[in-house]
């Protein structure tokens, strides 16, 4: 059975209003990652990390699903095969899309996480230093996203659709954040083929049988219509 695995990263929700992390402009030209997504910079300073993910949870609350999420939901509705996606997003603009096979291998703002029992459960709009986790009532919420020194969610499952995939994308992404940017090479190891969609062509490009150039409203839903023929 054909099997496509889509990677996609903050190039694919940069056209629903949402900031990148490493354009001119964007999130870490504002922000140090270790004060804003490390472990240590949330035990230095939690109401700073929460400040940091409290907006970009009220933005990306209010941002809409662009035409290359539909797409992408399209895909997995209608392609004859199976699709997953695994998105390194925290947003939720996969779903509101319509996706289904959906894998947040970096968490999601939609989450919260106790440091210290592991339990989850909904966030809040706006979490607080010193909110207790429901199970077991220690003051140690914090948002589910994955940080920089924390292993990725989902790992097993991800690398067991790579080894199966006869189609890797990856969307939007600047490869330059592993795991995920490694993805293309166990791909090719397990014989797909491989497409890069990007504005620009990312650092891993050359590892690509095909790069695909242009914003990701536009060039995705066009590679989509292409492989449902
Ligand atoms: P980056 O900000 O590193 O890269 C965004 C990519 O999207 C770049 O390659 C841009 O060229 C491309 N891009 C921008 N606008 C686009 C558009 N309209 N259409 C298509 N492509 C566009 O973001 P990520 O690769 O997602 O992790 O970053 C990976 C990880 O680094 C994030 O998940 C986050 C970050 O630090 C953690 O916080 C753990």
């Amino acid at each position: 059975m054909e099997k496509i695995v889509i990677l996609t990263g903050a190039g694919i929700s940069a056209e629903s209003g949402l900031g990148t992390f490493r354009d001119e402009d964007g999130l870490w030209a504002k922000h140090r990652i270790e004060d804003v997504a490390t472990p240590e910079g949330f035990a230095r300073d939690p109401a700073l990390v929460h400040g940091f993910y409290n907006a970009r949870r009220v933005q990306a609350a209010e941002a809409p699903p662009n035409e290359a999420h539909k797409a992408l939901a399209r895909l997995q509705r209608d392609f004859r095969g199976e699709v997953v996606i695994v998105t390194q997003n925290v947003d939720s603009l996969h779903e509101a899309g319509g996706a289904q096979n959906l894998i947040h291998m970096h968490g999601t703002l939609a989450g919260a996480l106790c440091a210290a029992c592991g339990h989850r459960w909904t966030s809040p709009p706006e979490m607080v230093v010193g909110e207790r986790c429901p199970a077991c009532n220690i003051p140690s919420a914090r948002p589910d996203v994955v940080w920089f020194g924390e292993m990725p969610y989902h790992m097993d499952a991800i690398y067991d659709h790579l080894a199966s995939a006869t189609l890797f994308a990856a969307i939007g992404t600047s490869g330059q954040v592993y795991p995920a940017a490694a993805f293309v090479h166990e791909a090719r190891m397990s014989g797909a083929q491989t497409v890069e969609l990007n504005l620009a062509p990312s650092d891993g490009a050359s590892s690509f049988d095909q790069v695909i150039l242009g914003p990701a409203s536009e060039t995705v839903p066009s590679w989509v219509e292409g492989l449902l023929g």
